[in-house]
């Protein structure tokens, strides 16, 4: 199969197994395999403005630290005291928007401190214990990297770096979403599917069902006979030119020279994406497997000042209201039908154009899958 040159010849494919969505020990291998060895998005740098300033991230299973150092760097760590295991910050939830701040972690166990570049700053009694030294303690790191002022973490001492992997990508968003570094966040909508995470992936890239379940989408922001999804090294890329303005379902305004007049969305494999809608108006997408039939989705709006205006209000509901919460029951649907003895492998359908009526996204995600999984799953 041609992929990842774009596109893929017409024709129907075939969907991978359903045991792949359902088996918990597919999803502890994607843990190993796929998702500790992956980007993951973790937050934004606005949320970490000054010294000290922490959350907390759930990545694959693990908590991790992220902290702004008094040297002004971004930095991660696994949240465990480099003592006895116990762990360090206890008091955050996970969700990525609940910022602490301090000048030191202090683990609550035996109170060893350390400095917010993971270091060692004391221990109770430290002077007294023979061969003992703090300067080779240290909490464990975890890369970190800058994307457009998106944090990513990856649990992957190995990873490529990201900015390697997303290459055209990069561009693009810095084209379409130029204010995405210095942006504030100012709107979550979150949903917790009951579906495995590649059945909310596949959703997310196909727009066969577009016309049938998103239809304010279809008729007021994006153009289904000029939508594209293309498959790339790093994810899939979605384009469309906007509405024109007598049928536009909100009230931006589409500038062609600000390069405000498209959607656009780029999925990064396998767990976030980056989203324009039209009058360059940006969210970002998470989704954070629980497990083989839990995902978490959590859709977070980026934009220049604190406060939504009232267009970007008016977006902000309006896809919290149609397009997210419509896509809902859908994948919840889906996953119990793969649970069902009546359902194992069904067509994908793929036309020659690669339009928006089509399903080669499915295979994009199926190519990222395979490649990822190696010879942990056969297809
Ligand atoms: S486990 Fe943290 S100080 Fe002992
Ligand atoms: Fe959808």
């Amino acid at each position: 199969m041609g992929l990842p040159s774009g596109t893929v010849p017409g024709g129907v494919y075939e969907t991978l197994p359903s045991r792949l969505y359902t088996d918990p020990a597919t999803f502890d291998a994607e843990q190993e395999v796929v998702f500790a060895r992956s980007w993951q998005l973790v937050g934004h740098q606005s949320q970490v403005p000054n010294p000290g300033d922490h959350f907390l991230a759930r990545v694959s299973g693990e908590a991790v630290v992220v902290v702004r150092g008094d040297d002004g760097t971004i930095r991660a760590f696994y949240n465990v005291c480099a003592h006895r295991g116990h762990e360090l910050v206890t008091e955050r939830r996970d969700d990525g928007l609940d910022v602490g701040t301090c000048r030191r972690f202090t683990c609550p166990y035996h109170a060893w401190s350390y400095r917010t570049d993971g270091s060692l700053a004391g221990a109770p009694n430290a002077a007294a214990f023979p061969g003992f030294d703090a300067a080779t303690v240290n909490l464990a790191p975890v890369r970190v990297e800058v994307f457009h002022g998106l944090l990513l973490v990856n649990l992957a001492a190995d990873a490529v770096p990201f900015h390697l992997v997303a290459g055209s990508a990069s561009e693009q968003i810095a084209r379409y979403a130029p204010g995405l570094a210095d942006a504030h966040h100012v709107a979550r909508t979150e949903r917790r599917a009951a579906a495995n995470w590649k059945v909310v992936a596949e959703n997310f890239n196909e727009c066969y069902h577009c016309a049938v379940v998103h239809k304010t989408l279809t008729t007021g922001v994006v153009d289904p006979d000029r939508y594209t999804t293309r498959v790339e090294p790093w994810g899939i890329v979605h384009r469309s030119p906007a509405r024109p303005d007598d049928v536009k379902s909100y009230g931006y305004v589409a500038d062609a020279d600000a390069g405000t007049d498209w959607f656009l969305t780029w999925w990064f494999w396998p767990l976030f994406a980056v989203q324009v809608y039209p009058g360059g108006i940006v969210n970002t997408y998470r989704w954070r497997p629980v497990d083989v039939g839990t995902t978490e989705v959590e859709v977070d709006w980026w934009l220049p000042h604190p406060e939504p205006t009232e267009v970007e209000a008016e977006i902000i509901h309006q896809h919290r209201t149609t397009t997210f919460a419509e896509d809902g029951p859908i994948v919840d649907s889906v996953q119990r039908g793969l649970a069902s003895r009546g359902f194992d492998r069904g067509p994908i359908v793929v036309d020659d154009r690669c339009s928006s009526r089509s399903e080669h996204p499915i295979l994009g995600v199926r190519y990222h899958y395979l490649a990822a999984m190696g010879g942990a799953v056969s297809p």
